[in-house]
């Protein structure tokens, strides 16, 4: 079902510093930032010939991110993301099968303005996963 790895998502402390550690210091190819209301997050890609690195960074008050700083300052890997290519036939497959869908379980737009879903840590190996619809 899942198919290609679409990126790695990353909490930064410092957005523009881990731009340019990506951009400079890494040598790849850097977006500018995409500020994500909806998702309380600031994002900034980092493509890579095989899949993207997703920077993170709160924004707002309620930031799902701002309590992984809270506990992890330095930040770290905060999910993974894997294509699907029907999201809602992704979704009730995995509640079949006992999984947690986060939120309400509908698709909302994500950074690539596809639909997108996340499953709970629990229920995979103690990975946040995010569904893109591909
Ligand atoms: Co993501």
């Amino acid at each position: 079902m899942i198919g290609k790895l679409n990126h790695v998502a990353i909490v930064v402390p410092d957005l523009a510093a881990a731009t340019a550690l990506y951009r400079d210091t890494l040598g790849a190819e850097v977006s500018a930032p995409l500020p994500l209301p909806e998702h309380g997050v600031t994002t900034v890609f980092v493509v890579l010939p095989n899949t993207k690195i997703e920077l993170l960074h709160p924004l707002g008050e309620d930031s799902p991110v701002a309590k992984f700083l809270a506990t992890s300052p330095a930040g770290g890997i905060h999910h993974l993301c894997y294509e699907v290519r029907d999201i809602r036939a992704a979704r009730d497959r995995l509640r079949a099968a006992g999984a947690r869908v986060l939120g309400d379980g509908e698709p909302r737009t994500g950074a690539h303005g596809k639909p997108v879903l996340f499953l709970h840590p629990k229920d995979f190996c103690g990975t946040l996963i995010e569904l893109e619809q591909a």
